[in-house]
């Protein structure tokens, strides 16, 4: 294992059990396995599910635990078998303690255990604020697009799709980078937002967006994508609530027909009948840990950071700084239960 002097202490936001508040705790600096490296934190980003998990419980089995999927920070130490990074190096990563339950592997602490098939370096000019937003909105992304709808990954110039390409909640995290990935991917994307995020969201590639407040939203966008010759066979909606799902049926059934494919970020809603000819699917971000690890390694080891310095990928949704400390932990987590529109909340950490 090759490591750095590790000055400083870990703090850690700890949850010591489901339903309680997180608690800022020194825990010891962790050492990496053989095929991890461990980062030292600069910035973290909130997400819906450490809300989730902190009031509800689910996924982690083991207690007190970290929660935190995305840190952004340099490594400190490499695992033996480590090749693509070294000590020193900028990274940010998907943490893998949401489908371990290791509390080594949460990103809301000073120092993360993170594996190298989960990591990626980010470009000198790019800041730890920016690089921290990346890794679960583009994991769940992925495994939607590659996974999911079994879209080839791209390899040279990229042609233009037959199909369209719905994003439903197009300025949340998942959204803004389903955006970028799928204009990436020579898709036509339509989009729903609200109006204040329209102009935002075509500056990232979408060609159309939508106000899905509008009660005729789902008509609006079957006649764009008939105007412009594209019929939309695939489907994403990265909300999981209110009517998000069965809109997004109806704009497959409506402008793409039989044969189409919608990937939801949660489940779909039981008082919903399911749509005939439509093919429903569900994402799970941390698949490209697990049974989507070869896909996980080519992107985020090769695809995202190739992106990222050719500039066809960019930080999103618009970046907001909500605390400084691992102690901000547990405010900036409120804050994102109830409701954030169009930002990404981050929280930055101070050299020791
Ligand atoms: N399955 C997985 O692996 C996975 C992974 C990550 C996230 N998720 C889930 O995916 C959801 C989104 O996560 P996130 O981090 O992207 O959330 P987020 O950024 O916090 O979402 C906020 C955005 O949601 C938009 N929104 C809310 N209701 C909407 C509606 N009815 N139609 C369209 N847009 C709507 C708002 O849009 P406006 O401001 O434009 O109104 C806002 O910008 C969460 O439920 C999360 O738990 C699942």
């Amino acid at each position: 294992m090759a490591n750095q002097n590790q000055n400083g202490q870990n703090l850690a936001a700890v949850l010591e059990a489901p339903a309680s508040r997180l608690k800022t705790v020194s825990r010891p600096i962790p050492s990496p396995g053989s095929d991890e490296l461990v980062v030292r934190n600069y910035a973290i980003a909130a997400n819906p599910v450490d809300w989730k998990i902190q009031d509800y419980g689910f996924a982690i089995n083991k207690f007190p635990t970290v929660l935190g999927s995305d840190g952004c920070g340099v490594v400190t130490a490499v695992g033996s078998s480590v090749t693509k990074f070294k000590v020193g190096d900028r990274v940010t990563g998907f943490a893998g303690v949401i489908y371990n339950s290791d509390i080594n592997h949460g990103a809301w602490q000073t120092y993360t255990i993170l594996r190298e098939i989960a990591t990626m370096k980010i470009p000198d000019s790019m800041s730890y604020e920016e690089g921290c937003v990346f890794p679960m909105a583009m994991a769940t992304s992925a495994v939607a697009l590659f996974a999911n709808l079994g879209i080839p990954r791209p390899t040279g110039n990229v042609a233009p799709q037959e199909s369209g390409f719905l994003v439903w909640g197009a300025s949340s995290s998942v959204g803004s980078s389903a955006v970028q990935l799928a204009r990436n991917l020579g898709f036509k994307v339509f989009a729903t937002a609200s109006p204040a995020h329209h102009q935002y969201l075509r500056s990232l590639g979408a060609f159309e967006v939508f106000d899905y407040r509008d009660p005729a939203v789902v008509d609006k966008i079957a006649a764009s994508a008939k105007s412009s010759g594209t019929p939309i066979k695939f489907g994403f909606d990265t909300v999981g609530e209110g009517a998000a799902a069965k809109q997004s049926a109806d704009v497959l059934s409506t402008s793409g027909g039989a044969g189409g494919k919608l990937v939801l970020v949660l489940e779909w809603s039981e008082s919903d009948p399911q749509p005939e000819g439509i093919e429903i699917l569900k994402t799970m971000a941390f698949r490209l840990a697990t049974d989507q690890a070869e896909l996980g390694a080519w992107f985020f080891n090769e695809y995202l950071p190739n992106a990222l310095a050719n500039g066809s990928i960019v930080p999103a949704p618009r970046i907001e700084v909500a605390g400084k400390g691992i102690e901000a932990a547990q405010d900036v987590l409120d804050r994102l239960k109830a409701g954030v529109s169009g930002k990404k909340l981050v929280v930055t950490l101070a050299d020791a």
